[in-house]
């Protein structure tokens, strides 16, 4: 892994700041020097000030998110930030985003490869939104959403979409492009008034009230692993 990496996961700062750590020479491994490039194994020593550091471990948080919270490191707005809300020991951040105003599972973890993974089309992780729209709709609003429709950035790939209620539908998208449901809606003459995703990659919130947050258990850990070809 590479030292700002390694920084970043025990917890020491940013991979920037670690960069900036790095170039004032305060980082050494093994007692040489850090530099940008250089590469740290696991039996390495690393130290900052000629302090030894402890690498952190991995951790893996699902939190409900609540309106008006921010998915970003900083809002200029001065709004709660996710991480904030989060009270984990570890340097976790937020795989994807939800705008603020939309509420639900939000997953946030340092381990970046697992991250990378669940983000990528490839591994069609499930995202079900439910959404409360304008006006009522029939089965051909349905169908254009289960087909796709035009938004920024090209059709949106085939979705699953059903009624759950008055003026509501669950969408299940393996695409997360920015603000995707709320575009898709609005293509098809619904806008969203309100937005929540119950659940996140199988991760659902059960028991968990808006705010709160929680570890993951070692089998989800493992599910997302498998759904994500980390084990076989
Ligand atoms: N789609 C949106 O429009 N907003 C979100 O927060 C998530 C998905």
């Amino acid at each position: 892994m590479r030292l700002n990496a390694w920084l970043a996961r025990a917890g020491v700062a940013s991979r920037r700041g670690a960069d900036e750590l790095i170039k004032s020479g305060r980082v050494t491994v093994n007692g040489q020097v850090g530099q940008l490039n250089t590469i740290v194994e696991p039996r390495d020593q690393v130290a900052l000030d000629g302090r030894n550091l402890a690498k952190q471990g991995l951790a893996y948080v699902l939190l409900h998110k609540p309106a008006g919270t921010v998915t970003t490191a900083k809002d200029p707005q001065g709004r709660p930030t996710v991480v904030q809300l989060v009270d984990s020991p570890a340097r976790v951040v937020p795989v994807g985003r939800l705008d603020a105003d939309t509420t639900g599972a939000l997953l946030l973890t340092n381990d970046g490869e697992l991250a990378n993974r669940l983000a990528h089309p490839r591994y069609e992780i499930d995202k079900v939104y439910v959404a409360e729209v304008q006006g009522e709709f029939g089965e051909a609003v349905l169908q254009k959403l289960r087909r796709g429709v035009e938004i920024e950035g090209g059709v949106s790939a085939p979705a699953e979409a059903r009624r759950v209620g008055r003026g509501r539908i669950e969408l299940t998208l393996h695409e997360g492009r920015k603000h995707q449901v709320k575009l898709m809606l609005a293509a098809v003459g619904h806008p969203v008034k309100k937005l929540h995703r119950p659940s996140y990659a199988g991760l659902e919130l059960k028991g968990l009230a808006p705010g709160a947050s929680r570890e993951l258990t070692r089998v989800e850990i493992e599910r997302l692993r498998r759904a994500t070809g980390l084990v076989g």
